[in-house]
């Protein structure tokens, strides 16, 4: 599997951490201090899920130079979709017209976009279609409390969107080198979405009542935990060391969460992107949006190999290694 482009959607709209001060019992200096986050992206209505999602698609479709129609499949991590069902990727698939792809969501949570990319690499892997388009979008603003001070301030929307295709030709650089995916469902409890059954009954938009709740401390041990051993687990599966990475595209929830998941890598910290100081968590966005914005900040190119490593609710983690 190669990566062709990636692309990105982030609303224009900006919450800063000011914002906050007024709304909540709250602190510039205790939010960034904390978390590393200044300001994030907040969807206006019209700004929905499936929009960002389409934005971000047609951005990376421009730069491929690939038409609609060529794509076999699209593929929305979130776990924000605008309604139950239709998924987002069908309504993704109709806005762009790529009339011959298959459409559907994947929901793990921050660790979707890593798990749909694994995926993607699989369907390819069999000859399943020649383009994938892997999109990672969410309006977290939807589902979050902005009553509570422990969650309102570290989240985001956005979208970001990577066009892969099948490499089958050994010469060619771009490949998916080694992943780990993994998922502990006995840790429900620390990061859920509350009410969710009642908002999916009543309501065509995911919000209507359902909000984030976390246990902030418990989710920081689980994923600096989880995160470290996948990515050491998927380099060993690549043959690879931390030195032979040319970057480290970490889950952006907390810039102390990134800090000491280098320590334990051992990767020098300019090796490490980070922009949740702009965007905050944008949960399955985060990883696209950021890998493609790292494309530009390393100038990758063919050959540089990439490690990507997320921790989300449920919770799951995943890590892939790319070669660009
Ligand atoms: N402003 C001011 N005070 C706040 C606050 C805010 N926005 N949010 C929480 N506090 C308070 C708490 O109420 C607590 O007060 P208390 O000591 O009087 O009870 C105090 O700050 C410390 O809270 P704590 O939860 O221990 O802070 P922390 O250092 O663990 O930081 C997080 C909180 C949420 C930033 C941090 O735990 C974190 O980032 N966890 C992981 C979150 C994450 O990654 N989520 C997504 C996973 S995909």
């Amino acid at each position: 599997m190669k990566i062709l482009s990636t692309g990105k959607y982030l609303p224009e709209k900006v919450v800063t951490n000011a914002f906050f001060e007024k709304l909540l019992d709250t602190t510039d200096e205790w939010i960034f201090s904390r978390s590393g986050i200044k300001e994030r992206r907040t969807a206006s209505p019209g700004e929905t899920c499936a929009y960002m999602g389409t934005q971000a698609a047609l951005d990376a479709i421009d730069k491929a130079g690939v038409t609609p129609a060529d794509i076999g499949m699209v593929i929305v991590a979130t776990t924000t979709p605008d309604t139950v069902f239709p998924s987002v990727a069908c309504q993704v698939q109709a806005a762009i017209g790529a009339k011959n792809a298959a459409a559907f969501d994947l929901q793990a949570a921050c660790s979707g976009f890593l798990y749909s990319l694994i995926l993607a690499h699989q369907f390819l892997k069999s000859n399943t279609c020649q383009y994938i388009l892997v999109i990672g979008a969410e309006k977290l603003s939807a589902i979050t409390n902005m009553e509570d001070r422990t969650t309102a301030v570290l989240f985001g929307d956005g979208a970001g969107a990577v066009l892969v295709q099948a490499n089958n030709d050994p010469h060619v650089r771009g490949r998916l080198l080694a992943f780990d995916l993994g998922a502990d469902g006995t840790q429900e409890k620390i990061l859920f979405l509350h009410n969710a059954n009642t908002a999916r009954a009543n309501a065509v938009d995911l919000g209507g009542g359902a909000y984030i709740t976390m246990s902030g401390q418990e989710v920081f041990k689980h994923a600096i935990t989880e995160m470290a051993k996948s990515a050491q687990k998927t380099l060993a599966a690549a043959g690879l060391t931390v030195d032979d990475i040319r970057c480290v595209i970490p889950h952006q929830a907390n810039m102390r969460i990134v800090k000491v998941l280098a320590d334990r890598l051992k990767v020098p910290k300019e090796k490490c992107f980070t922009n949740l100081e702009r965007y905050g968590n944008i949960s399955a966005a985060c990883i696209p949006v950021a890998l493609s914005e790292a494309e530009k900040h390393y100038h990758l190119q063919p050959g540089d190999k990439i490690l990507m490593v997320a921790f989300g609710g449920g919770v799951t983690w995943a890590s892939a290694v790319m070669e660009w």
